[in-house]
């Protein structure tokens, strides 16, 4: 299945990315969003990714003539075979436009829903037959990062989960699946796990915001983008492996584990970020970070896909 007509509903953060990673790919793309900026943000940002898109392979990037905006959601989804929901992170919003498209939905379309916290059992309350609704959660910004996080149920029909994640692999993405629901999936547990202890760090005065962020860039985040954590411990114990790892420093990372912090978001560790965040942001503004990640990030996934 090819799923030529795609139907964005809700094209911020997400959804924006999504519309212009399909376009790319020489999809037909539908968008349903109420914002009446829309066309001017629209037209911004698949601009503004188009020369990414295209050093990713796709030949379409930055073509607007593949996209267009309806203001009605049940007239948008209609010939869609695949709809990707990205409308803001509110279960009686989802579960309001689920109704109001369930009705036009052609019988086989798959949906997806970016959501990053809430449960695919309780945003499958919002259709009278949810077999087609999936989760299918990106890493911002989707039209770059590989990684979409999906999973299925038993209210899922049968080949919805396999003919999704073969359709997003065959545009580049990368899937993971979930095999129970967990609050933050699997990816942002992880991405809080690490925080929470640099926001301990930093409030224990350890070391500056800065340095800590730069304890992960410069050291374990680049081995953490060719291999995950435990494939590198495997590394770590020679021939014998992630057992010898275990044997050898696993008494030492317990300790480490018995020792680390579990701050809250409190005011006052806010104002220890964003403290330390001026240190960096004396160097470069928002866009120059997020313009030099982007560079960053796409070297790596070309030099990746060379491999
Ligand atoms: N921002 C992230 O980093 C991120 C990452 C992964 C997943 N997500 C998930 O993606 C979804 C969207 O998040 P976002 O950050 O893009 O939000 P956002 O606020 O940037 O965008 C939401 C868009 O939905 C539109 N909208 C509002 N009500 C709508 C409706 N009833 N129908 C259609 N469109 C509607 C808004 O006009 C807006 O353009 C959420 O479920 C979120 O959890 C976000």
């Amino acid at each position: 299945m090819n799923y030529q007509n795609i139907t964005i509903l809700g094209a911020g953060t997400i959804g924006l990315s999504w519309a212009a990673l399909f376009a790319a790919t020489g999809r037909t793309v539908t968008i349903y969003d109420p914002s009446p900026e829309m066309p001017q943000r629209l037209a911004q940002f698949v601009q503004g990714t188009a020369a990414t898109l295209t050093a990713l392979g796709w030949h379409h990037a930055g073509d607007m003539s593949r996209i267009m905006l309806i203001n009605d959601p049940a007239e948008a989804v209609k010939d869609a075979d695949f709809i990707q929901e990205s409308i803001p992170e509110r279960l009686e919003l989802k579960h309001v436009l689920y109704a109001a498209i369930e009705p036009q939905l052609k019988p086989d379309v798959i949906i997806g829903t970016s959501t990053s916290g809430l449960r695919l059992s309780e945003l499958q309350a919002g259709f009278q037959h949810p077999g087609r609704l999936i989760l299918a959660h990106p890493f911002n910004p989707p039209h770059l990062i590989p990684l979409v996080e999906v999973m299925e149920n038993k209210h899922t029909d049968d080949g919805v989960l396999q003919s999704a994640i073969d359709f997003y692999q065959s545009i580049g993405k990368v899937c993971v699946q979930l095999h129970k629901e967990v609050p933050g999936h699997v990816a942002n547990r992880l991405q809080a796990a690490v925080w929470r202890e640099a926001i301990h760090l930093a409030q224990e005065g350890v070391a500056s915001v800065e340095d800590i962020d730069k304890a992960v860039a410069y050291g374990p985040g680049l081995r953490w983008a060719a291999f995950g954590p435990t494939t590198l411990f495997h590394l770590g114990g020679g021939a014998g492996g992630i057992r010898a790892f275990c044997d050898h420093l696993g008494s030492h990372v317990e300790n480490w584990w018995n020792d680390l912090g579990s701050p809250d978001l409190t005011p006052a560790a806010v104002d220890t970020l964003e403290a330390g965040m001026k240190h960096v942001l004396a160097n470069a503004d928002n866009q120059d970070l997020a313009a030099q990640r982007d560079k960053m990030v796409l070297r790596y996934i070309l030099a990746r896909a060379k491999q």
